[in-house]
């Protein structure tokens, strides 16, 4: 009851408060504490989008649960009861991460189930668990669960993402094992299926050789414009210059894959999918179309950040279209049902240095075009708090700078062109895509009032248009 009431006191003050960091148009949790998207999926005409949910607190995951929210465009969401409760003794320790099968009308949601020994040697272990629905809303778990039980693959065997091919399904697993000189290694094993229910080892898709660290979470696989993506969440990656700096890293490994002979072969090194502080977990499912979409936790562990005080922790990225682009890397591009969280322009037209736009409920959408042959500062500001992206031409690099500790991401890009950027505000976050979506940062900032944005003082836009965003959370 006392948490209750507590809850509701954070909740409200939310909506009341100035520095409101509560999103208007990314998916958030409406109370309580949010990571990993789970069990994304096209059903029955509406997106479903499950999460690793606390109910009870925003200051971390606790037991997990599964959130669930749906959706008819990736922007309107609706939240609905806590889907999956940690209340069997395969999963009592938390519902972890997994997946969304649509199969013969029905929905087949894969888990993990983490099971805590306390005191003890490992101190966890984790099974795989199913829960189907008919109607994508009363979903019940299997009775005969565990499906795998994986002694062989422990402490750490989770994250199942399964899909379909022919008369078969497939699922992979992220793990880790004991390299030669006992040093512990992430993985990916695919496993198979006649049946979804019992599944057998298949193949080990990929290994860490120690420089892609100790675990693999989230792994996602699946085929994009002729070649196959190797998406997943490696934790232990060394810091290397610019390059991965989160806690944890998200990237993938394009390649090409055969069903004979159930090998991957990587056509290209690792490569981190966004450049920003707060991308981690990602999930993919096909659109009602047939295109790739990826979401992301926009977020990262370990960070405590100040949205905890006001009763709701993590929220989702944009949906975002996936295409593979040249050299290995993917592009991206939020979704075309973006237009639906488009409000009114507040600015267009050649913008100079030092004009100021206020934003509305410091939100917002906004493209720059301008030269490729000059420097590009844009800020965003709140009376105490700044967060500057530069485009340096003499470098080939972006930077975005959001102060505090830990405050710059870097990466190479040049324009082919014209520069242009689009730009998303939302309240605590920002997702800044480049061209044509080949390098994105996704990061999270907190404004301490009203956000303005303005150029930097020798910078210039043939174009910049600013639009307001709609509440559509
Ligand atoms: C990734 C992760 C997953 C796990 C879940 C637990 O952020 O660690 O591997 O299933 O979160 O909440």
């Amino acid at each position: 009851m006392i948490i209750k009431l507590i809850s509701f006191i954070f909740v409200y003050s939310r909506f009341t408060s100035a520095n409101n960091l509560y999103p208007n148009y990314h998916l958030s949790p409406d109370r309580g504490w949010m990571n990993d998207p789970n069990g994304f999926c096209f059903f029955n005409g509406v997106y479903h989008l499950f999460y690793q949910h606390n109910p009870y607190s925003s200051y971390g995951p606790g037991i997990v649960h599964w959130g669930h929210a749906v959706s008819t465009d990736f922007f309107h969401w609706k939240h609905l009861p806590v889907a999956l409760n940690p209340d069997q003794w395969y999963d009592d320790g938390g519902v972890f991460s997994g997946s969304c099968l649509v199969d013969a009308g029905k929905m087949y949601l894969y888990y993990t189930g983490n099971v805590n020994h306390e005191g003890e040697t490992p101190d966890h272990s984790q099974y795989q668990a199913l829960a189907t629905s008919d109607d994508g809303y009363n979903i019940a778990k299997y009775e005969m669960n565990p499906i795998i039980n994986g002694s062989e693959f422990q402490p750490d065997l989770r994250d199942p993402k399964i899909w379909k091919h022919g008369d078969k399904y497939y699922m992979v697993l992220g793990n880790s094992f004991k390299g030669e000189s006992n040093e512990t290694l992430g993985r990916i094993l695919l496993w198979e299926s006649s049946d979804k229910i019992n599944w057998e080892k298949a193949s080990i898709l990929l290994e860490s050789d120690g420089r892609l660290g100790y675990m693999f979470e989230c792994p996602d696989f699946f085929e994009l414009d002729g070649h196959w993506v190797l998406l997943f969440s490696p934790q232990g990656v060394k810091p290397e210059g610019d390059k991965y700096k989160n806690l944890y890293q998200t990237g993938h490994i394009i390649g090409d894959f055969s069903y004979d002979t159930k090998t991957f072969t990587p056509l290209y090194e690792f490569q981190e999918l966004d450049h920003g502080h707060d991308f981690y977990a990602t999930q993919t499912t096909l659109d009602e179309y047939g295109s790739r979409i990826v979401i992301a936790w926009m977020d990262m562990w370990d960070q405590n950040y100040p949205e905890m005080d006001q009763g709701f922790a993590g929220q989702m990225t944009l949906a975002r279209r996936l295409k593979l682009g040249k050299n290995g890397i993917l592009l991206q591009k939020p979704v075309k049902d973006i237009d639906a969280a488009r409000g009114r322009v507040l600015h267009t037209g050649l913008t100079r240095g030092g004009k100021v736009i206020k934003l509305v409920n410091n939100t917002a959408e906004i493209f720059i075009r301008s030269s490729p042959l000059q420097n590009l500062d844009v800020f965003i500001e709140s009376e105490g708090n700044q967060v500057q992206i530069s485009y340096n031409r003499q470098e080939g690099t972006i930077t975005l700078d959001r102060g505090g500790k830990d405050a710059v991401r870097r990466t190479n890009w040049r324009p082919l062109g014209k520069l242009t950027w689009r730009l998303y505000i939302d309240s605590s976050s920002i997702e800044l895509f480049c061209g044509n979506g080949e390098v994105t940062f996704s990061s999270r900032f907190f404004p301490t009032g009203p956000v303005s944005i303005r150029l930097g003082r020798q910078s210039i836009a043939d174009n910049m248009t600013v639009r307001s965003m709609k509440q559509t959370v």
